[in-house]
C-alpha cells in the first residue's frame, strides 16, 4: 500500500512551489550529501521497479535504475518495449499495466511513445506510474531536476529570465520546464525557434494565464545576452512530419564558443541531452555549461522521487 500522499508522477502542474521547496528538492539534497558519503541508506529494499521504455533513452533509464539500486530496490527493464515486450503482439498498454502489478512490482517508470500514455497507464494502475516522457508531451522528472539545477546555480527560482532554444513544438523537457517555472514568481520566458517549430499554443496560454512573461524569436542573439539560463534542444527529428525540416539548421539555434561570449559572466547553459550539434563539445571547458550537473542532479531528484512514491 501506497502511504505517500503522492502516488504518480505524470505531469508537472501537478506539484506546487511548497513542495518542491520543502519536501522534494530537502530530500534530494539529503540523498546527493549521503550518496557522496557512501551511505545511501537501502529504504527501498525489498521493493522492485519497472522500467518500461517504449522509446530510446541513455540518462533517464539509467538514472532510474541507478536511483532505485543505490535505494536497494530491484528493478526490471524491458528496453525497447515497442519492439521486444508483448506491445508487438497486440498487447494494450492496460492489459501489460495489469501484468506488472500483478507480478508484485512496487511501481512503473514508463516512457511512452504516445502523448498520455503515462496518464493512461495511471488510470488502470495501483501502483505508482512515474511518467519519464510520454512522446511530444511531458518530461516532469527532466524539469524537476533541471529545476534543481537551477536551484542549486542561483538559489532562488524567481526572477529569472529563462530562454528555450530550438525544435519547441517536440521538446516535452521544456514544456514540463515551462509549466515548473510558473510555479515561481517574476519569471520570463524566451521562446527561441523557428516559425514552424514554435513551443504549443496550449502551453502558452497556460503561460499566460499564470501571469508569466513570454516572448517569441527566431534566433538565439536576440534573447541570449537577456538570459539567466539558456536552454538547447535538439531537433526531434523522429517526431517530424515526412519531408519536414529544421529550418536552415542549427545557426541560430545553437551555442558554439563564439556566441558563449555574448552570454552573460553568471548566466549558465543548459540542455537535456543528447546533443546533436546545438551545443558543441568544445563549450564543455566553460563552467557555465552545467549539462552533467544536470545529469548528476537527475540522479538524486530521482531517488528522492522514488522514496517518495515508495515509502
Ligand atoms: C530528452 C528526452 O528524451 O525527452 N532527453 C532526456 O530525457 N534526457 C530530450 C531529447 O530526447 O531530446
Amino acid at each position: 500500500m501506497v502511504k505517500s500522499k503522492l502516488l504518480h508522477i505524470l505531469e508537472a502542474q501537478q506539484f506546487d512551489r511548497s513542495w518542491i521547496e520543502k519536501t522534494l528538492f530537502p530530500e534530494a539534497e539529503k540523498l546527493r550529501k549521503q550518496f557522496f558519503r557512501g551511505k545511501v541508506k537501502p529504504i527501498l529494499k525489498g521493493k522492485s521497479v519497472c522500467l518500461l521504455f517504449y522509446e530510446p533513452s541513455t540518462r533517464t533509464r539509467l538514472s532510474f535504475q541507478n536511483a532505485a539500486l543505490l535505494l536497494g530496490a530491484n528493478v526490471a527493464a524491458t528496453e525497447n518495449a515497442k519492439e521486444f515486450s508483448s506491445a508487438v503482439k497486440g498487447e494494450s498498454l492496460s492489459d501489460t499495466i495489469k501484468v506488472v502489478h500483478s507480478l508484485g512490482y512496487s511501481a512503473i517508470v514508463i516512457r511512452s511513445d504516445v502523448e498520455g500514455g503515462a496518464r493512461e497507464a495511471a488510470s488502470v494502475s495501483k501502483i505508482p506510474i512515474l511518467n519519464a516522457g510520454d512522446a511530444g508531451g511531458q518530461h516532469p522528472t527532466q524539469a524537476l531536476l533541471d529545476l534543481f539545477t537551477l536551484y542549486k546555480h542561483f538559489g532562488k527560482l524567481d526572477g529569472l529570465t529563462i530562454s528555450f532554444v530550438g525544435d519547441l513544438s517536440h521538446s516535452r523537457s521544456t514544456n514540463s520546464l515551462s509549466y515548473l517555472l510558473s510555479k515561481f514568481k517574476r519569471n520570463k520566458i524566451i521562446f527561441v525557434s523557428p516559425k514552424k517549430f514554435k513551443a504549443r499554443i496550449d502551453l502558452k496560454d497556460y503561460l499566460i494565464g499564470k501571469g508569466v512573461q513570454i516572448e517569441e524569436v527566431t534566433k538565439i542573439s536576440d534573447a541570449i545576452e537577456k538570459s539567466d539560463m539558456v536552454y538547447l534542444t535538439r531537433p526531434q527529428k523522429e517526431r517530424f512530419k515526412k519531408g519536414e525540416t529544421f529550418g536552415s539548421g542549427f545557426k541560430d539555434y545553437m551555442i558554439d564558443l563564439k556566441m558563449l561570449e555574448k552570454l552573460p559572466k553568471k548566466s549558465i547553459v543548459m540542455d537535456p541531452l543528447p546533443r546533436v550539434g546545438e551545443l558543441p563539445e568544445e563549450v564543455d571547458i566553460d563552467k557555465r555549461v552545467v549539462i552533467f550537473d544536470q545529469v548528476q542532479n537527475g540522479l538524486f531528484v530521482r531517488m528522492a522521487l522514488l522514496k517518495l512514491v515508495l515509502t
